[in-house]
C-alpha cells in the first residue's frame, strides 16, 4: 500500500497537469498500470543528466561533451494524450541549440548562463503544454 501511494505521489509530482487529471477521473488500478512514454523516460533521464551538469559547473569544472542522446527528443513518443505540433517541434530545436551552447568552447557567454539558458528552454516548452514538472526543473537552474 505504501508503495503504491509513493508512486502516486511520484506521478502526481512529475507527470503533466493533464495527465493526473485523467487518472485521477478513472478507477483507483490505473496508476499500477501507468506505464511511462519514451518521451517522458528521456525527459527524467535528461533532468538527472542536467543535475550532473550542474553539479560540475558549481564544483568548477567545465563539461565538455554534449549527450548524443538529448537529440532523441527529436523522434521519441510521446504519451497518447500529447501529439508532436509545431509548437514542441520549435521548442524541442531551440532546446537541442540552447543545450549544446553548454559544451561550446568558444562561446564568450558565462557557463551559468548558457546552462541557466537551456534550463529555461525546458520551462519554455513546458508552459506551452506539461505544467506538472516546472517548478522541479527550476530547481535546476544555478541561482
Ligand atoms: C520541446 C518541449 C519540451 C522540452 C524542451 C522539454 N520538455 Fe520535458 N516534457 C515535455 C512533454 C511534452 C512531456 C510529456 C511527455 C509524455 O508524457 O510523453 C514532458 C515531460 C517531462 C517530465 C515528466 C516525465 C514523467 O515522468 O512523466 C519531466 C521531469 C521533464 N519533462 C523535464 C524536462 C527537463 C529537465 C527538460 C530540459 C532539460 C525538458 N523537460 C525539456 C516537453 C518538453
Amino acid at each position: 500500500m505504501k508503495q503504491v501511494l509513493l508512486f502516486f505521489c511520484f506521478t502526481v509530482l512529475l507527470s503533466c497537469t493533464s495527465k493526473t487529471k485523467q487518472e485521477e477521473t478513472t478507477t483507483k488500478k490505473v496508476y499500477d498500470m501507468y506505464e511511462p512514454s519514451e518521451m517522458a523516460i528521456l525527459m527524467n533521464q535528461m533532468y538527472a543528466h542536467n543535475l550532473k551538469i550542474k553539479n560540475e559547473i558549481i564544483a568548477g569544472k567545465i563539461p565538455t561533451e554534449f549527450p548524443t542522446d538529448f537529440l532523441n527528443i527529436h523522434i521519441a513518443e510521446l504519451s497518447d494524450f500529447k501529439s508532436r505540433n509545431q509548437n514542441f517541434q520549435s521548442f524541442s530545436t531551440l532546446f537541442v541549440a540552447a543545450e549544446k551552447e553548454i559544451f561550446n568552447s568558444e562561446s564568450t557567454i558565462a557557463i551559468e548562463d548558457r546552462f541557466n539558458n537551456a534550463v529555461n528552454v525546458c520551462v519554455s516548452c513546458h508552459q506551452t503544454e506539461c505544467t506538472g514538472p516546472i517548478p522541479r526543473i527550476k530547481k535546476l537552474l544555478i541561482q
